[in-house]
This record gives C-alpha cells, sequence and structure tokens, in this order.
C-alpha cells in the first residue's frame, strides 16, 4: 500500500531523486554494463503539454489497465490518486524506481517505458465534472463482454520489455487500488526492436501490413490533438476468428482489405504507400478498390478526421479443441470520438468484409488530459 512504500521512503530505505543512484549501488558493476544496452536504457521523456505514449512510435509490449471507481470517490480523492500516479510514471519512465520501490532494479531499464492517463466517463461524473468522452453506441457487429469492457480510469504501460512493462504495473496498481478496482487488464505486443528496420509497418496476427495509412507529422497532429494537448483514445478488444481466416485463399484475404497481403499496395497501385485510388475502374467497369473492402470502408480524405491507430496484438490460450484466442487490442487516438471514430467504425459495422473474419468482444472510451510540467501532475485542470 502506497502510505506503507512512503514510510519505507520517510525510513530512509531509498532517498528521493538519489533513488536510482541507491538502488544501482547493489550491483556494482551494473550501470555501466547497462549503459551500453540501447533498447534497455532508451527513454521517452514523461513531461511535457501533451502525454508520451500516443504519438510515440509505439513501442513491442503494452497492458491497458482500466479502474473502476467506488461509489462516493470524489475529486479531491481523484487529485491525490493522479498526484500520485504522475509521481509514479515521472519516475518510472525515467529508468528510476517509484517511491518506495520494492524491486528498484527493475526500473532501471525503461526500454521507452511511455504511461499514458485516460479518464473514462465514470471519472468525470465523480469528479462533478462534465466527460468530454460518452460510450460508444452498439454497433451490430459488436458482441462485448463486461470483462473487457468500460472503466473509469485507465493506464496505458508500453516499453520494448515486457519485465519493464510488468514492473510498472505492478507500481501503479499498488498505489491506484486503494483508491479504485481494477476492472480488466489486456496486454498486446507488436514486433521487438531489431527485428525490423525501423520505417518499416509491422505485420499484425492476421499476416497483414497494419499501420500504412496512419497520418504522420502535421497530418497526425491535426488528427489527434486538441490545442491544450488532450486527445481521446477507443479501446476494442477484436477477436479474430483465425479458424476461419485460415481457410482463406491469399486473393480472398485481400480481397476482404483491398490490399496485397504480401506487399501491402492497393489494389490500385504497386506499391505499399501508393495512394489507393477508389475510382480507378477495371476493365469491366468495377471499381479496383472493391467497395465492401476493409479500406474503402474506413478511409476518409480530411486530415482532421482521420484517426490514429495504435493497434497491439493479443494471443491467449488455444481452447480446449485447439483454436487459437487471438486477436488485436485495437486502441485509436482522435481529437473527437463523436466526428472521427464514430463514423469510421459506423460504415465498418454497415458493410466490411472483414467483420466475417473480426469480432470485437471489449469496448472502451477514455478522454485523455494533456500532459504536464515537471512541477505538475495529469489531471489537475480537471481535478485540481
Ligand atoms: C481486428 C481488427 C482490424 C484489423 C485486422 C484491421 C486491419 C487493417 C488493415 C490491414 C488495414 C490496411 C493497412 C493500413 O493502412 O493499416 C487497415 C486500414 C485501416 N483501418 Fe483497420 N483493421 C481492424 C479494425 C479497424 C477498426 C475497428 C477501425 C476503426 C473503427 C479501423 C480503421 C482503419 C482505417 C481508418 C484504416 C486506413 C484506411 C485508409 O485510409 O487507407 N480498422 N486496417
Amino acid at each position: 500500500m502506497s502510505v506503507r512504500r512512503r514510510h519505507l521512503l520517510a525510513g530512509g530505505a531509498l532517498a528521493g531523486a538519489g533513488a536510482a543512484a541507491g538502488a544501482l549501488a547493489f550491483r556494482g558493476d551494473e550501470p555501466a554494463a547497462l549503459a551500453a544496452v540501447d533498447t534497455g536504457t532508451a527513454i521517452v521523456p514523461f513531461h511535457g503539454v501533451r502525454q508520451a505514449g500516443v504519438a510515440t512510435d509505439p513501442p513491442a509490449h503494452a497492458s491497458f489497465v482500466a479502474f473502476t471507481l467506488p461509489a462516493g470517490t470524489d475529486r479531491r480523492q481523484l487529485g491525490r490518486l493522479m498526484r500520485l500516479l504522475s509521481d509514479d510514471a515521472a519516475r518510472l519512465t525515467q529508468g528510476a524506481p517509484a517511491l518506495g520501490d520494492t524491486d528498484a532494479a527493475l526500473a532501471l531499464l525503461p526500454a521507452r517505458l511511455t504511461i499514458t492517463f485516460g479518464f473514462g466517463p465514470g471519472l468525470y461524473e465523480a469528479a462533478g465534472v462534465p466527460s468530454p468522452v460518452k460510450a460508444l453506441p452498439s454497433f451490430a457487429i459488436d458482441r462485448l463482454e463486461a470483462r473487457w469492457s468500460g472503466g473509469d480510469l485507465l493506464i496505458q504501460i508500453c516499453a520494448d520489455d515486457a519485465l519493464t512493462v510488468a514492473h510498472a504495473q505492478r507500481m501503479l496498481v499498488k498505489d491506484a487500488r486503494p483508491f479504485g478496482a481494477v476492472r480488466w487488464v489486456q496486454t498486446g505486443f507488436r514486433r521487438s526492436p531489431g527485428v525490423q528496420p525501423t520505417g518499416f509497418t509491422q505485420r499484425n496476427v492476421l499476416g497483414q501490413l497494419d499501420g500504412t495509412a496512419n497520418p504522420t507529422g502535421d497530418a497526425l497532429d491535426a488528427a489527434v490533438w486538441a490545442p491544450d494537448g488532450s486527445t481521446t483514445l477507443v479501446v476494442r478488444r477484436i477477436r479474430a476468428e483465425i479458424e476461419k481466416w485460415d481457410l482463406l485463399s491469399v486473393a480472398d484475404k485481400e480481397n476482404a482489405v483491398g490490399r496485397r497481403m504480401d506487399t501491402g499496395a492497393p489494389f490500385s497501385g504497386a506499391k505499399e504507400h501508393d495512394e489507393p485510388d477508389f475510382a480507378a475502374l477495371d476493365a469491366n467497369g468495377l471499381p479496383v478498390m472493391p467497395d465492401y473492402a476493409h479500406v474503402t470502408r474506413a478511409h476518409v480524405t480530411d486530415p482532421a478526421l482521420k484517426i490514429l491507430r495504435r493497434p497491439y496484438n493479443y494471443d491467449g490460450a488455444p481452447n480446449a479443441v485447439g483454436h487459437p484466442d487471438s486477436g488485436l487490442v485495437f486502441a485509436s487516438y482522435q481529437r473527437s470520438i463523436e466526428r472521427q471514430y464514430v463514423p469510421i467504425q459506423q460504415r465498418l459495422a454497415e458493410r466490411d468484409l472483414l467483420n466475417e473474419w473480426i469480432t470485437p468482444i471489449g469496448s472502451a472510451v477514455f478522454a485523455v488530459p494533456p500532459g504536464c510540467a515537471p512541477d505538475g501532475w495529469i489531471g489537475a485542470e480537471v481535478l485540481g
């Protein structure tokens, strides 16, 4: 419990800013050895106008941890919680142990650790403030399960190392649990650093190149960030019906999306990053990009209405007959869920061939408040 951890600190077990150095002392040779490992020691700044973990190039591992606040939670308690969690995040992301960290050595390799906070509608209600986000409307394709849905507070923890994520999660949950109960945890993974050259699009568990058309640079800024540095997050757990997918030919798989499986090129182009031409017709006068294909249905021309997809794969234990439990923890960031995410999801729900092989089983929405300065904390605008 956090109070006890702070007593530890007061008792001199670890000493504030010197904690990192103190923790290193138990293995004399460790600091020099660690400094040589680029992936392990890489740091993403925590402080800033915008929270890290959104526009940050997605690290290999993620854990999304959602909490439920008990009835009667008030704004003052939420302020205490967010001060505490912001302090933990500020330290852990920079490779320093959390206050009273009970396994400080595990904090020393941040591996691009980012810790990003999201506030669900229930948190705003508890704080007595109007919520900038509301639950998605239900879609015909949804088969939502309560165990993967909703949440008042979200902590998104990402790093290039699974042990770093586990340690950060342990510290953050320890500090959060006096204030709320863990509602669900969804872990996911992407390609590991060093496995393929940087800048290459990764493949998802369905074997598709996933992320090609994501906005970058100014287009990303326009789609994702409000002027105050806030954004919103949609988390959808989408099961892949892998057994059925495996029955398809490559051509069938390509038809579902409108892109080639090998190169990721749109049917209307030759290379992955060729802009799809939705007006192009084939010799029979039919659209080259099928109108039921995922890309055709999802495409948006106005840069301000695009979304930033940041999906992670999941892969649980196969069931009793050996069928995989696989899919995407699909996370998307956008300024406005109503104006950007919902219309795309609506078009996909109406007619997207890919729906034959994917099923949404979880859904949650969060406002992502602005980042903070070193003397501030996440959520101060709402809870301060
Ligand atoms: C398991 C679920 C899903 C899978 C496997 C999947 C797969 C893909 C693939 C392979 C592409 C083409 C390459 C790329 O640009 O990344 C794509 C594009 C896209 N997807 Fe999905 N997707 C899924 C769910 C969703 C959802 C839930 C949404 C939003 C509601 C979405 C929105 C988009 C958008 C906006 C594009 C880019 C379209 C364009 O402008 O070219 N996808 N997806």
